[in-house]
């Protein structure tokens, strides 16, 4: 019967996980998978997140069904925190099974709504955005981002591409931390690629997983926050897998904007619909954590110290590499490592000098290069340095 099915490839960055488990050799480091480990290679319990679990315990609510649009205290104070309090009448939110849940949501409804609609995402983007909109139906093509030749945005190159692209156009922003490159536009690029979004008639799909990995909470939702104000339709999509150290439990969220708040009752009754169809209802003890942290003052701010803990160890990081490559090959320019943000970098490695980094040096990255700075600490950072400087 399934003898016409092919075998599955894998996914790259899934795939390594277990690779890198694998590997026997004692001074291995992970630059892989999107993680963000401290100081001692740990993946942390956040301090406000074990707080709130304990809470939780205490009140020892019933697990039921949770209703297909998820936790009402969580959508409601998700919309509020992304938001900053903007009135939400004209925003459709609900709970997600992380961002990628968010994408596929949103994928399949505007799929149904916009049939003919083609869908651009960034060269490179995070390569499941390429197999979620194709799983959705949808025709995906690339904009231009990365230039390899400053290690920064192509700026021009992707104002270009928007400038030609059809009204109802489907664009995938990054709006900080790009994955995988670190590079992000600057304000006066964003609110120019915003102007041209809202003149083109494009609809713009947010998908923010690294808030607060850039330069903070608020400095990193300027995207979303100006969209909010000026679009009539807009999805955002956000991830608390990373800045709540909380992967597994797949939290996130989906906000629709919409024209007005009817528009945004009948958008939520047919996000509803696509919840139903997919899995029904979303898990509930990962969005009470979130919802329990961000409601109480005391845990929203031990949670932010925490963040902007993680955010700092990683900028340390990238300076420590920064300077240890700068050392070991004084002709080459690593400055790149210091403008790019949030948790990763691009390293313009070529796929042979990875595969050498790997089996010789049991250095792990991505095929493209790019490299978690969350995996780097003050115990493996020369040895990371030293081997990139040995294949370059
Ligand atoms: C990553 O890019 O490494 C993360 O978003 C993890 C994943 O699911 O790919």
């Amino acid at each position: 019967m399934f003898s016409a099915v092919e075998s599955y490839a894998g996914d790259p960055i899934l795939s390594m996980v277990g690779q890198f488990a694998q590997d026997p050799r004692s001074g291995k480091v992970n630059l892989g998978i999107g993680l963000y480990y401290d100081e001692q290679g740990r993946i942390p319990q956040m301090r406000a997140v074990a707080r709130a679990k304990a809470v939780l315990h205490e009140e020892q609510v019933p697990c039921t069904y949770l209703p297909m649009e998820g936790d009402e205290a969580y959508r409601r104070t998700v919309q509020r925190f992304l938001f900053a309090g903007q009135d939400g009448d004209h925003i459709a939110t609900i709970q997600t099974l992380g961002g990628s849940g968010a994408l596929k949501v949103g994928a399949d409804f505007l799929k149904r709504y916009f049939p003919d609609s083609e869908v651009w995402v960034s060269d490179p983007t995070w390569e499941n955005h390429v197999s979620i909109f194709e799983g959705a139906g949808f025709k995906v093509h690339r904009y231009p981002y990365f230039d390899p030749a400053t290690h920064g945005v192509d700026f021009a190159g992707m104002l270009a591409c928007f400038e030609s692209l059809p009204a109802g156009s489907i664009v995938l922003l990054h709006p900080c931390c790009h994955n995988p490159t670190g590079c992000d536009p600057d304000r006066d690029q964003w609110a120019q690629l915003i102007e041209l979004i809202v003149r083109r008639k494009l609809i713009p799909f947010v998908d923010m997983a690294y808030w607060g990995f850039g330069e903070g909470l608020d400095e990193d939702a300027y995207v979303v926050r100006t969209l909010a104000g000026r679009l009539k339709a807009g999805l955002i999509c956000n991830s608390f897998s990373k800045i709540f150290s909380l992967y597994g439990e797949r939290c996130g969220s989906l906000s629709v904007i919409c024209s007005h708040s009817e528009e945004a009752e009948r958008v939520l009754g047919q996000l509803k619909f696509t919840v139903r169809r997919n899995y029904s209802s979303p898990p509930s003890h990962g969005a009470r954590i979130v919802s329990t942290v961000l409601q109480t003052p005391a845990l929203c701010a031990e949670w932010q110290a925490e963040l902007d803990e993680m955010r700092t160890r990683m900028q340390i990081m990238r300076k420590r590499l920064f300077s240890l490559l700068q050392s070991e090959l004084p002709g080459e320019d690593f400055s790149y490592l210091l403008r790019q943000r949030g948790m990763f970098a691009y390293t313009g490695l070529s796929a042979g000098q990875v595969a050498e980094l790997r089996e010789t040096h049991a250095v792990y990255m991505l095929g493209s290069g790019r490299i978690c700075v969350a995996g780097a600490n003050e115990n493996n950072v020369q040895q990371i340095a030293s081997a990139i400087a040995a294949v370059v």
